[in-house]
């Protein structure tokens, strides 16, 4: 197969997983991801950027024996997650003379994960460079983006950001650099929301501390690498500064019916009013659709039928989630229906405990829903209209 080059000597020696369909036990892959790991090599000494998923190892061995290396000085590892350093065990044994790169705490944390002898290790400081000769890598803490070890690692004279999690898209693909720059938006927004939204003032942090380097590629240890930066950085900033939109998430789940006439009449009174939605039938819904949603909506609106006293389990598992995933909601409320009585609304709301937004009057009735009903329906939809024009959300 062609060797794929960011430039001579920066070799792509990762791994494409098109058939994997969930991560870390949870998230769907629609698109298959990869684990991308870097050969630098300088007129002195030779650096693997990242490793890949110990499932995968032989791909990553098998390209390194096709470019015949042998030498690898050090290993960089800018995140100890096992999908990037969960090969590091076997290039130490194939190279064994490899140093491993990596934070304070990344060191700390592979040696919990992979055991990895407490020898093998040069941690580096935020700041310290690492000279390979005629290259220099330096090192730039960036915590929190995914663990609190993370770093990134930016090759000065190709001005290259190797930025492993951070900026990464679920997304497999033949070629190196993106292609698709609509396709990869949404693998990345998707990665944006399910990864790194939790800890979106730490992403800023770290978007002003990459301001100050001339970066020409950006290359991920997930999905393509960037050749026109500017795109996945614009992306960033829109998720991470930007007013949410004018935009009701309503996912909802409905046993008779009931609950689905309530949601219907809803998504009807926000679209006259002006209001855009995003609907999910939880029975089916993509985990990874919704936490797209919630990048940049306003306002949630959860849609409930009641069992056994409470909101229906995939109910409290999304709330469960967005609450997780620290979207910037700013209302929320609960429409749905009872049969005979239950603690949906305290449950609920008791829940959305990292994300604290106004709770809206919800419309919680018993039985099929009356015209009485359907005016409360009208009258949130107007309340959320209003709520929206007053911020300005577009
Ligand atoms: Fe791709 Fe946080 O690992």
């Amino acid at each position: 197969m062609k060797r794929l080059q960011i430039r001579p000597g920066i070799d792509a020696v990762g791994a494409i997983d098109w058939d994997r369909r969930l991560f870390d036990a949870l998230i769907p892959l629609p698109d298959g991801t990869s684990y991308n790991s870097y050969l630098v090599h300088g007129s002195d000494k030779t650096a693997l950027v990242d490793t890949v998923d110990p499932a995968m190892d032989m791909v990553l061995t098998g390209n390194l024996d096709d470019l015949k290396v042998e030498q690898i000085d050090y290993v960089i590892c800018n995140h100890a997650e096992q999908d990037h350093a969960g090969s590091i065990p076997i290039i130490l044994e194939l190279y064994p003379e490899a140093k491993v790169v990596c934070t304070p705490k990344c060191r700390g944390m592979l040696i919990d994960l992979l055991h990895l002898d407490e020898g093998s290790f040069m941690t580096v400081n935020d700041g310290d460079t690492l000279s390979l000769g005629n290259r220099t890598f330096e090192f730039i803490h960036a915590p929190w983006v995914h663990w609190p070890e993370t770093m990134v690692s930016y090759l000065r004279e190709d001005r290259v950001l190797f930025s492993c999690d951070f900026f990464g898209s679920h997304l497999a693909q033949s070629a190196l650099y993106v292609q698709d720059e609509g396709q990869v938006y949404e693998s990345a927004k998707r990665y944006f929301g399910e990864i790194m939204m939790p800890f979106r003032a730490n992403i800023k942090k770290n978007m002003e501390r990459l301001e100050g380097y001339p970066i020409d590629v950006i290359a991920p240890s997930h999905g393509p690498v960037y050749d026109r930066p500017e795109f996945i950085l614009g992306a960033y900033k829109s998720w991470v500064y930007d007013n949410p939109r004018n935009v009701v998430l309503l996912p909802y789940v409905s046993m008779h019916g009931s609950t689905k006439d309530m949601v219907d009449h809803l998504v009807g009174a926000l679209v006259e009013r002006g209001v855009n939605v995003r609907q999910f039938d939880l029975t089916v819904a993509d985990p990874g659709k919704i936490a797209i949603a919630l990048v940049d909506s306003a306002t949630l609106v959860l849609g409930t039928c009641t069992v056994l006293g409470g909101a229906h389990p995939l109910a409290a598992n999304a709330v469960f989630l967005a609450n997780a995933l620290r979207p910037d909601l700013k209302y929320a409320s609960i429409i749905g229906s009872f049969g005979w009585g239950g603690r949906t609304i305290e449950q609920i709301t008791g829940m959305l405990t990292n994300i604290k937004p106004e709770v809206l009057p919800p419309v919680y009735i018993k039985g099929s829903p009356s015209e009485a009903d359907y005016a409360a329906l009208d009258a949130l939809a107007e309340t959320i209209a209003l709520k929206h024009r007053e911020n300005g959300y577009k």
